[in-house]
């Protein structure tokens, strides 16, 4: 069974002043257990929209949305999202504490919520930087804190987009390792939002490419058998995959600008 599955799913932003505006139409989905899913595509086509009925914060205008078989009603645990921003996190409250204020919620005790919160801590490669409030800390820092706040909850699906596109390539790039890591070690269902064509190759185990909107939908999905180790953009394979997705872009950056202008 399908972990998400959209099926024939439309969204209309209604508008006060009558201008509907169809974002998607139509649009089919359907992601297995333990996939790293890239949902690409150019700005604007409707990626954040996708998402954001997935979590539950927005919802469909036609289609079924199902939750591991079950119809989705609203936000819920089993879906942890990170989002683009590094904004998120409580600033009155320590890295920690942000950690742990989910299990706060849930009720787990404090000593258990302290040991989970410093295992996560660990994960996302900032022991010992705990005590730290989000003003103490770079962008980089902050988003491990959403990643590690959002794990802690020990949600079944990721749902994460554009995460680390606010970061400086060189600490993009350590983050999408570290995802990778943390994803091979805990083997979620991931559904990740992109519109750049490197990170889609490194890090899915599938890639969709959207049309450009409005009333779009998914134009094609590729499978990416890369191993770690040919994750390398000097790679062959990488190259090819690469190759594969650009072209199915190309035309709809084309269609974006001609639209736009
Ligand atoms: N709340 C909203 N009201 C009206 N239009 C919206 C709203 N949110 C998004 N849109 C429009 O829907 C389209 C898709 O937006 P979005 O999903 O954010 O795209 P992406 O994440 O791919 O850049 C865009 O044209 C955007 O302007
Ligand atoms: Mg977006």
């Amino acid at each position: 069974m399908a972990v998400i599955e959209l099926t024939g799913v439309g969204k209309t932003y209604r508008s006060m002043r009558g201008s509907d505006y169809r974002a998607l139409h139509d649009f089919d989905l359907r992601i297995e257990p333990g996939e790293f899913f890239c949902l690409l595509g150019t700005s604007g086509c409707g990626k954040t929209t996708v998402l954001n009925m997935v979590a539950g914060f927005e919802r469909q205008s036609e289609g079924t949305i199902l939750i591991n078989g079950k119809p989705l009603h609203g936000p819920g645990a089993d879906r942890g999202v990170v989002f683009q921003g590094d904004d998120s996190l409580y600033s009155w409250l320590s890295a920690q504490g942000n950690i742990e204020f989910g299990l706060r919620m849930r009720g787990v005790p404090k000593h258990a919520r302290r040991e989970q919160a410093q295992c996560y801590l660990n994960l996302v490669g900032l022991q010992g930087q705990g005590h730290k409030h989000p003003s103490e800390l770079s962008g980089g820092m902050k988003q491990r804190i959403q990643i590690a706040r959002v794990l802690a909850n020990e949600p079944e699906i990721l749902l994460m987009d554009e995460p680390f596109g606010a970061l400086d390539a060189q600490t993009r790039s350590v983050m999408q390792q570290e995802l990778l890591t943390i994803w091979g070690a805990t083997r979620k269902t991931v559904l990740f939002i992109t519109h750049d064509i490197d990170e889609a190759v490194t890090l899915a185990t599938r890639i969709g490419v959207m049309h450009a909107g409005p009333a779009s939908k998914l134009k094609a999905t590729i499978d990416v058998n890369l191993s770690p180790t040919e994750r390398d953009r000097t790679n062959d394979g990488y190259v090819a995959v690469y190759r594969q997705v650009h072209a199915l872009l190309r035309d709809e950056v084309a269609i974006a600008m001609r639209r736009a202008s």
